[in-house]
């Protein structure tokens, strides 16, 4: 499983040959202006929620790809009523895809579209795959439900927001891997917008003080599990 980070939430990951995006919001950060999202593959859009910093590329992408966008009900029948094709889900569902399996678990968020219409509830992915396991937390305050992840799933990967202010920050963050039972941490949602820069050195310091790893990739970078 290959994982690239392009930067804020949004994320490329590469199961057996299958293009997954997560939260495509690139061509509106100006931190992201070296990513073409004309050159990105996809066959699968993963949304966790309406926000704008997390669907700005959806549909650009979607169109050009017919990638099928997975998302909650309610996200799902938007882009289906834009004529993508779309899967939804719901909390605590999953669904065999043919690079794993995906499960829609709970965040603390909101999820309104840009416009202001119902974006559903807001959510995470747990994504079994290739035989590495990852939790994608989404936008989301540390909450006790996470506990739930690792009773069924053996992480070896979290990515966690850790920016602050609009979703947990670095010690929420800590809390939330020992919550998941997996030490090693990609950080994300951090950086992009005044509210949630963070000191990347004092971020790491923390984690490792906790025993734990937190990895902070370069725009584009990618790390493989
Ligand atoms: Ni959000
Ligand atoms: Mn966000």
């Amino acid at each position: 499983m290959k994982i690239t980070f392009y930067g804020h939430a949004s994320l490329g990951i590469e199961v057996n040959d299958v293009h997954i995006l997560v939260d495509p919001f690139i061509s509106a950060n100006p931190k992201a202006s070296h990513i073409n999202i004309d050159e990105l593959k996809a066959d699968y859009i993963l949304v966790t929620h309406a926000h704008q910093d997390h669907i700005v590329d959806v549909e650009a992408i979607a169109k050009r790809t017919n990638a099928v966008v997975v998302s909650n009900y309610e996200i799902a029948t938007y882009y289906q009523n834009k004529g993508l094709e779309a899967h939804p889900m719901n909390h605590g569902g999953q669904w065999d895809f043919e690079f794993g399996t995906v499960k829609y678990v709970n965040a603390i968020h909101t999820s309104s579209f840009p416009d202001g219409s119902y974006g559903g509830q807001p959510g995470g992915f747990v994504i079994e795959g290739e035989h590495k396991n990852i939790y994608i937390a989404g936008d989301t305050a540390l909450t006790y439900d996470m506990q739930l992840i690792p009773l069924k799933t053996n992480l070896d990967l979290a990515i966690l927001p850790i920016g602050d202010n609009f979703t947990m920050g670095i010690d929420d963050a800590i809390t939330a891997s020992d919550f998941v039972a997996c030490d090693k941490v990609l950080g994300y949602h951090f950086d992009t917008f005044g509210y949630i820069e963070i000191n990347h050195e004092e971020a790491k310091r923390k984690f490792f003080d906790s025993d734990k790893d937190l990895m902070l990739l370069e725009i584009g970078e990618s790390i493989e599990l």
